[in-house]
């Protein structure tokens, strides 16, 4: 076991021991943010799922609490599954999470606090006439599931969106409530996606075209977006999209079709699933919390005995650049776990340099790196019409003349192990410029049961915008944020060799025709106070 708990991370949030998946029912309330999860408290695998719950002044230092809900009634007793929290706007909370019946059917079920009065909401009380809602017919008994946050009609009635499939095509069901006991589905669905499949944990929340910060989830109006976002069952990956939000019939249409949720835009290019947002009234922003499992084989995660973090909470909001983009950025108060830092100004990358940078140990750190390119060898590069692709291109060690260049995390000093954050920047036989971004995971270590897979995606970069990277390193996770967040990129990682102080970071270049010039700012990373529950 010890051998592996360098593995552990230091800052991000886990559960002692054991399997977690699903973020459920984030919210603040009563001046403590409270996180609620997917957990099996029996085993480091999925299964025997219940509620963990932990509470937060921060999004960063956690109290465990008591597990919230366990699987002890007939409508939940497969599992008490994913679901949202709603706040009324009398204070009160209703939880909507759906069960897993005694007979595996998926229904859906309301919980409430025992005592509103507990800022620790430690107790939860289960609707005695549970479940609320059962597969409406022309649907899958076994595909119904993760109810989202509820938003007010116009009309004053509450409407809640539950992901669901009929045939391959994905779609979002719609329901209307007064008091979250009856419910009235609306004819249609908010939206569906052909050749989707099956929709999981479907969010739906609004963010503005203009202001910079975050918008209760009823909120709808001139100046205001909506945004779907959908996590597939088939590939294992989130997608959102952005559109306009049709109150009268419940429907969402997409802005670009072609770009339309499940099939174009993702959240997170590397390990990221069923990832769920609230709107903190505290700081008047959306924070989006997503889950990272392990890439490591079920073996490894049995024998170090947990599975699974928590992303650092992010904050979202619409990229009024690109108009199709959202903008995710780990929340401010990670910040605070900032130590030491050191600055790299203007180091000149030519061609084939690998740089280190001493900064000490490279375990934990928070990375903001900045990249310009020679303008001239830009113009002057001939263009061509190959099409590159982070996976499907090689990975770092393929040269071309714009890229790949950027940083080495978690290497040793020899390089036999590193995972290169980069960019690679192709010319079309048209002149212009197209940007990746990717995160190279093919010698990130020795070990031989871990993913190694060239994670990446196509970056929008803007006219007049150099190219921007903040990387967070946690020992056994890297999430990186190009273009201040319009792309992420999320890796686990499991080096044998660059681990503890013999952790370090460099720079590279390894184009064969691109002179680069990187500034960066790296902080040493505190560990975060995840602590277990007192009395137990
Ligand atoms: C997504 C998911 C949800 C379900 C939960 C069960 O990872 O499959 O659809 O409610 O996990 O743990």
């Amino acid at each position: 076991n010890s051998m592996l708990s360098w593995q552990r991370t230091s800052f991000h949030f886990q559960p002692e021991k054991n399997w977690m998946n699903d973020p459920n029912g984030p919210m603040f309330y009563k001046g403590w943010y409270h996180f609620f999860y997917q957990y099996n408290p029996n085993a480091a695998v999925w299964g025997d799922i219940v509620w963990g719950h932990a509470v937060s002044k921060d999004l960063i230092h956690w109290l465990h609490l008591p597990l919230a809900m366990v699987a002890d009634q007939w409508y939940d007793q497969n599992g008490v599954w994913t679901g949202s929290a709603t706040i009324l706007p009398n204070g009160k909370i209703v939880m909507l999470y759906t069960g897993s019946t005694v007979e595996a059917v998926q229904v859906q079920n309301l919980a409430y606090p025992a005592d509103h009065s507990d800022p620790l909401l430690v107790h939860w009380v289960k609707y005695p006439g549970n479940p609320v809602l059962v597969p409406p017919p022309g649907t899958y008994k076994k595909d119904f599931r993760d109810p989202t946050t509820a938003w007010l009609t116009s009309e004053g009635k509450w409407r809640i969106t539950i992901g669901s499939k009929i045939n391959k095509t994905g779609i979002a069901l719609i329901y209307d409530t007064k008091d979250f006991i009856n419910y009235e589905k609306l004819d249609g669905v908010l939206h569906a996606v052909p050749g989707t499949g099956m929709w999981e944990c479907v969010d739906f929340f609004p963010v503005s075209k203009t202001e910079e910060n975050g918008l209760d989830t009823s909120v709808n109006g001139p100046g205001v977006k909506h945004v779907v976002k959908v996590s597939l069952d088939d590939d294992r990956h989130d997608y959102y999209a952005i559109g306009t939000y049709h109150e009268k019939n419940g429907t969402w249409i997409p802005d670009q079709p072609e770009i339309d949720v499940g099939i174009g835009i993702r959240y997170d290019y590397g390990i990221y699933y069923a990832a769920k947002t609230f709107y903190d009234q505290n700081k008047n922003r959306r924070v989006l919390w997503g889950w990272i499992g392990e890439s490591d084989s079920e073996a490894a995660d049995m024998k170090k005995g947990w599975a699974s973090v928590q992303s650092i909470p992010r904050t979202i909001l619409f990229d009024k650049k690109t108009g199709t983009h959202l903008l995710q950025w780990p929340v401010e108060e990670i910040e605070s776990l900032r130590l030491k830092s050191n600055e790299f100004n203007q180091v000149s990358l030519l061609p084939g340099s690998v740089v280190p940078l001493d900064v000490g140990p490279a375990t934990q750190l928070d990375i903001l790196a900045e990249f310009e390119i020679d303008k001239e060898l830009l113009k002057k590069a001939t263009g061509s019409n190959i099409t590159f692709s982070c996976s499907a291109s090689g990975g770092a060690a393929e040269r071309g003349a714009l890229g790949p260049f950027g940083l080495l995390v978690l290497a040793d000093e020899s390089l036999s192990e590193q995972t290169p954050v980069y960019f690679y920047i192709t010319k079309g036989s048209d002149g212009n410029l197209k940007t990746s971004f990717c995160n190279d995971q093919s010698r990130s270590s020795a070990a031989s049961d871990v993913n190694k897979q060239i994670y990446g995606s196509f970056l929008p970069v803007l006219k007049g915008e150099n190219l921007s990277l903040r990387v967070l390193v946690d020992h056994s996770i890297i999430e990186s944020f190009a273009q201040g967040g319009r792309t992420v990129i999320t890796s686990r990682l499991y080096p044998t060799k660059a681990i503890y102080e013999a952790a370090k970071v460099f720079l590279f270049n390894n184009a064969t025709n691109a002179s680069v010039t990187a500034s960066l700012k790296i902080w040493q990373m505190n560990s975060a106070f995840i602590r277990p529950y007192p009395n137990k």
